[in-house]
């Protein structure tokens, strides 16, 4: 193995991709562009979501990047582990629809293991799959010829980070060898556990589905390649040092920490985690700035705040009592000048941004910390817990984000009340915004609700009717005890029959009531803990917590939307009995009046295939078939062979609706008990609302009767007005469609006969000019091609005249003219043509006999007439 620095990693990567015919991308900004999913870019392939999608075909479908990232879900763990970090560097190799899985495999192990490139040992090197994609696992087994224990198979081997391209992937591991198994237990011992001897290296995402923003999932157009290798790692290993932190991307960056703190990297277990946090922190502020962001009390500017003031917060543990974090971004942007040269040159102002920011910080936190260890006595003496109300104090007051409370009070052994520090958030909130009564409503909603943790039952599979304690009131975003007539509440109660909006299949509608109150129930939604939170309006009596109330659901409402929830389900499986098998559920809404379904295929469906879907579900509805749900454990609903959506977390447990084998499905919805009560089934439209991805909206029972109905008025009122009996209309449309076809012939022979008057006519129009005949005329005609006919019958009646017709049609001028063949060596039919064009802004040109032409200003067409005369008389 060779030692290669960072830089020389990153540069091996691109020159091997781009000798392998992959274009470069250059790293793209920080700060997303045109795609507001993302706070950040994370990764190489978040920068390429257009060509993934299909939205913007690349020039070229191979691409290589070195792309930095910034990830920021767990930065409480940067700096206590070996490889956490809040910015990093991926090296990707993509493929957008040109190779798949075999050649990225092959790609990957030629540049790991071949002596031209990196060079490793490829007995040290392991890989995972995941377990159903028998494809990878073939290839690495026979075309690399690995041994079936280096290939190891992973549950959780398929990349998904949200919004975005998503697939199976496969890891490649790299052994640093027993010596750094330290004491992990056995268990995590092994390429894919919790370990510091097998590290993750590269990771290979075949990338098959986007996972849209309502969480479900599309096929992607293409299948592509993803993958991303950690360039820190990759360093540490080639480098044969511990952490990330010991290479060459981060050395000169501890060393300026050593050097402005006096103490030593490597000598303290607790100020090596202060030198981590720091080093890793300045990178990623260094470079957000560089991008564009600028600290600030929301979205990214309060990340890159958190940041900042995290890495003050430990450089109290070198004793560091000054701003100094600015001063590191002169070694970030030495380290990293030859890739990413805007640091330095930005380098001036991203020091600024950070000192002012260190500075105001510093000027509250020493007078922060000392509150806070007031606030760390009263826990210590109470039950252990910071209470919501001081932690919102240092938040409000003294600038401690409420993570860094956290992490304080984490060290000294304490509990922080998040609930009661977000309730005094929303209490800040609602007095700033005074008399405005909504806002970002949705938000603060949330955050009374994730305070709520009590048990709600939903009972709405069985019954449609409960009795039922109000736990909850919520009114304005406020927990309330009561609420009066006339208020709009949201409810939770100890159990309930409504079902709330979930898989596709909208929420019940129904009364709240009791002696005391009445209530109608417009909603239900799933708070964060999972209870059905009722949004009603009370409209009459007083509701209050503790109470028992009825629970109604409508009924009428809920037995449609049953019948359509098990429609789409039959619809389903017909469209993979007519379609075929990559008939995939791509989205789907199941209301009381209708049922929409959106699928993967990549043509509209002709009128056949919709009437043998449409026919194959009615099928499935007159033999009745019974419809049995049973919740079981995933791997007996996948023996099963339920369908699932790919991708989709499912719990361990799940709930399989299984319609007499023809249907098995995974699914949380409400069904009917046997298809005979769908009624009847009839699809509406079908439409293509993507790229691959058609829409069905269908209707059932009820609404498809009335659909017939209103077609069946319709042939009433046309049998009605064609004045015939509806078992006639047939036959009468298609008298009318003869009779019409007749009519036209007769005024086709009207209309020539009309021309061959008119052209007699113009034969008396003939003028001598000079002793030349000339014919020169507009006439009505519908285009080149009858004008062209004309003048052949005109040629007839006036055999020794030079003839020129036009004609305008939708603003353009059409031209022709002939020259009896006797004339020709005097007279040239293109040179008149040419003239004539000219006169018209256009171009013509033919024979000398005859030529044809048109222009596009109509306005001058008599001149363009005219010239022909003229032509004639300055010839002679
Ligand atoms: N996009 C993949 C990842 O980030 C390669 O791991």
């Amino acid at each position: 193995m060779k030692r290669l620095t960072g830089n020389e990693i990153r540069d091996l990567f691109i020159k091997y991709f781009n000798q392998h015919g992959h274009m470069v991308e250059p790293s793209a900004p920080l700060v997303p562009i045109d795609d507001d999913s993302l706070l950040w870019i994370n990764s190489g392939v978040a920068t390429l979501k257009k060509y993934f999608d299909g939205r913007v075909i690349p020039e070229n479908p191979k691409i290589v990047n070195a792309q930095k990232a910034i990830r920021t879900n767990d930065i409480e763990n940067v700096g206590f582990t070996a490889r956490h970090h809040t910015f990093f560097e991926m090296l990707g190799n993509f493929s957008i629809g040109d190779y798949f899985k075999k050649d990225a495999i092959k790609y990957a192990w030629d540049f790991l293991t071949n002596d031209d490139w990196i060079g490793f040992d490829a007995d040290l090197l392991y890989v995972t799959v995941h377990p159903e994609d028998e494809d990878a696992y073939a290839l690495w087994r026979n075309e690399i010829g690995l041994s079936p224990e280096r290939i190891i198979r992973i549950e959780g081997n398929f990349w998904d980070i949200g919004e975005g391209p998503s697939g199976p992937n496969s890891e490649i591991f790299y052994d640093r060898g027993p010596e750094f198994e330290f004491d992990t237990p056995a268990e995590e011992m092994y390429p894919g556990g919790e370990n510091e001897r097998y590290l993750e290296i590269w990771n290979l995402v075949f990338s098959e589905f986007n996972h849209n923003k309502d969480n479900t999932y599309t096929p992607l157009p293409n299948k592509n390649i993803d993958t991303g290798m950690g360039l820190e790692r990759m360093a540490s290993i080639t480098q044969e040092v511990p952490t990330n932190f010991d290479t060459d991307l981060f050395t000169p960056i501890l060393a300026r920490i050593e050097e402005i703190s006096g103490c030593k990297y490597g000598e303290d277990g607790n100020k090596d985690v202060a030198f981590k946090v720091i080093s890793d922190h300045i990178r990623t502020v260094s470079f957000a700035v560089a991008d564009g962001a600028l600290p600030s009390n929301e979205g990214r500017g309060y990340v890159l705040r958190r940041l900042i003031r995290r890495a003050v917060r430990f450089s109290k543990e070198l004793d560091i009592a000054r701003a100094f974090m600015y001063e590191l971004a002169d070694p970030v942007a030495d380290v990293m000048h030859g890739f990413y040269p805007n640091v330095s040159e930005r380098k001036a102002f991203i020091k600024e941004v950070i000192r002012k920011e260190e500075e105001r910080f510093l000027a509250t936190l020493d007078e922060g910390i000392q509150i806070y260890d007031q606030v760390k006595q009263k826990a210590e003496s109470g039950d252990g817990t910071i209470s919501g109300a001081d932690a919102f104090r240092l938040y409000d007051t003294y600038g401690f984000p409420y993570e860094l409370t956290k992490e304080y009070a984490e060290n000294d052994g304490l509990r922080v009340d998040e609930a009661g520090f977000r309730q005094e958030m929303q209490a800040q909130r609602e007095r700033a915004r005074n008399a405005r009564k909504s806002g970002d409503s949705m938000q603060i909603q949330s955050e009374t609700l994730a305070g709520i943790t009590d048990q709600s039952t939903f009972t709405g599979y069985q019954s449609m009717h409960e009795e039922a304690k109000l736990l909850h009131i919520i009114k304005d975003d406020t927990s309330v005890a009561q609420a009066e007539g006339g208020a709009r509440v949201e409810l939770i109660f100890d159990q309930t029959p409504f079902y709330a909006t979930s898989g596709g299949q909208v929420a019940d509608k129904g009364q709240i009531r009791s002696s005391n109150a009445s209530l109608a129930v417009e909603s239900v939604y799933k708070a964060p803990n999972g209870q059905n939170v009722h949004v009603a309006t009370v409209e009459s009596g007083t509701v209050t917590t503790g109470d028992v109330y009825s629970l109604e659901v409508l009924e009428e409402s809920r037995n449609f939307i049953t019948k359509n929830h098990t429609a789409t389900h039959l619809l389903h499986q017909a469209l993979k009995d007519v379609l075929g098998d990559h008939v995939n559920q791509a989205g789907s809404l199941v209301e009381k009046e209708r049922l929409r379904f959106d699928f993967s295929h990549l043509e509209g469906l002709t009128d056949e295939e919709i009437d043998r879907v449409e026919t194959i579900v009615n099928e499935k509805i007159y033999s009745n078939m019974r419809v049995e749900i049973a919740e079981m454990p995933i791997a007996d609903a996948k023996e099963k062979g339920a369908m699932a959506l790919f991708g989709e977390k499912y719990g361990d447990i799940v709930r399989v609706v299984d319609i007499d084998q023809y249907s098995v499905e995974l699914c949380g919805g409400i069904h009917v008990g046997s298809t005979g009560e769908i009624g009847l089934f009839k699809i509406v439209s079908e439409t293509g609302i993507g790229a691959g991805v058609r829409r069905i909206e269908a209707v059932t029972s009820r609404y498809a009767v009335n659909l017939y109905k209103e077609k069946e008025a319709v042939l009433q009122s046309i049998a009605g007005r064609l004045k015939v009996k509806e078992n006639q209309v047939d036959r009468r449309v298609d008298a009318l469609v003869e009779e019409k076809k007749e009519l036209e012939q007769q005024i086709r022979k009207l209309k020539a006969s009309g021309q061959a008057d008119t052209l007699a006519d113009m034969t008396n129009e003939v003028k001598d000019i000079s002793g030349i005949k000339v014919l020169s005329k507009e006439v009505p005609a519908g285009g080149a091609k009858e004008l062209r006919e004309m003048m052949d019958n005109l040629k007839s009646r006036a055999q020794d005249a030079i003839i020129a017709l036009g004609t305008v049609n939708d603003n353009k001028v059409s031209l022709v003219v002939t020259v009896p063949k006797e004339l020709t060596d005097r007279f040239k039919a293109g040179e008149i043509m040419k003239g004539m064009a000219s006169t018209v802004e256009g171009k013509g040109g033919g024979r000398p006999d005859m030529a044809q032409g048109g222009g596009t200003s109509p306005e001058n067409i008599t001149n363009a007439l005219q010239f022909v005369e003229d032509y004639v008389k300055s010839s002679q």
